[in-house]
């Protein structure tokens, strides 16, 4: 096992340490996400598939199937590998697919599981291929095979594993082999919250924090906070911040905005990154189509963080359009910025 995996019973309310934790997920972001399935606010088809499966399998006495959840960071994949636990009444471990650099770790975690365990495995489209065939019969056979020796000496062993739940996340699910996905029996995609539910949420996380926020200081934060929860937890905080220093602690529409600014954060949402993104496309590709690896190395950022971080939010805002020949700015990504269409 290696030493940023941590286990946790669903009495220790899944909370998860890990040497270094994003920022948006220290522990008091991870304390306002939801711990049951009635508290979580959103997804409502997702939540549902997954109350009729939790229920069916808790009848049956069964494991649940195996999970893969899909979508942008930070829309709750990681939450809801916690709640599946809770609500199963098991044992959550917690790794991700690069973290699992050799068999060994992997199978280490996987001896350890009890009946109806959850093993999450984060970005499990970056597991390395070895790694990954040791799957297939762990998620279908509920065994693992070792094999001794090697050419015309080899021989294998099966060992027997308890029936546990495998919670795959990945943002990029075009990227898993057609074998791995195949062995999940539930597959959901989370899509961005509506700024109603984000609304929902960022009033639970303020009453949580003890904090005063009027309704348009929370439609204000929704409004920018690129339809995911991480991101208005974490604004939450920033604005919590600059109301207790710069004004009487209560959450306003005007505090909002005044704090927003500091950060960077547009009323649309945009982040510096994500404007510097769509300012590169017009000012050095006038507009494109562009490929993406150009556009990374003009910012100077890695095309994963691009493609998995920056774009979603953009391409379903339709700022940018993702065409066979390469990315484009759209007539809002100009509007938006303020600036003109030169004709070539
Ligand atoms: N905090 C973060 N995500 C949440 C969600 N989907 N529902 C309620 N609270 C949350």
């Amino acid at each position: 096992m290696t030493d940023d995996i941590f286990s946790y019973t669903s009495e220790q309310q899944g909370i998860l340490t890990c040497a270094s934790l994003p920022i948006d997920q220290e522990p008091d972001i991870i304390s306002l996400r939801p711990e049951r399935l009635k508290d979580y606010i959103g997804q409502a088809e997702v939540l549902e598939t997954l109350e009729i499966a939790i229920k069916a399998a808790k009848q049956r006495g069964e494991a649940l199937d195996h999970v893969l959840l899909h979508g942008p960071p930070g829309l709750g994949k990681t939450t809801l590998s916690h709640i599946i636990a809770n609500e199963m009444g098991t044992k959550l471990v917690l790794t991700s697919g690069p973290a699992l650099e050799k068999g060994g770790d992997l199978v280490g975690m996987l001896t350890h599981l009890d009946v109806g365990d959850v093993l999450f495995i984060d970005e499990i489209h970056r597991t390395p291929r070895a790694v990954e065939e040791l799957l297939y019969p762990a998620m279908e056979d509920f065994s693992i095979d070792f094999i001794f020796d090697k050419g015309i000496h080899a021989r294998s062993h099966r060992f027997p594993l308890k029936p546990f739940t495998l919670v795959g996340a990945t943002t990029r699910v075009g990227l898993l082999s057609a074998p791995l996905r195949d062995r999940f029996g539930l597959f959901r995609s989370l899509d961005f919250y509506t700024n109603e539910d984000l609304e929902k949420i960022v009033r639970r996380s303020a009453a949580l924090l003890n904090l005063t926020i009027t309704s348009d200081g929370a439609a204000e934060l929704a409004k920018r906070s690129r339809g995911t929860p991480r991101i208005i937890n974490r604004l939450l905080k920033r604005v919590r911040d600059y109301a207790q220093v710069r004004e009487d602690g209560k959450i306003t529409r005007k505090t909002v905005e005044q704090a927003l600014q500091l950060e960077g954060v547009d009323h649309a949402g945009l982040t510096p990154l994500d404007r510097r993104y769509i300012e590169t496309i017009i000012n050095y590709y006038n507009g494109g189509p562009v490929g993406i690896e150009a556009v990374a190395a003009t910012l100077q950022e890695e095309t994963d963080t691009l493609v998995d971080v920056v774009e979603p939010f953009l391409l379903k805002t339709g700022l940018i359009m993702r065409t066979s020949t390469g990315r484009k700015a759209s007539d809002t990504a100009y509007l938006h910025l303020g600036l003109r269409r030169t004709p070539i």
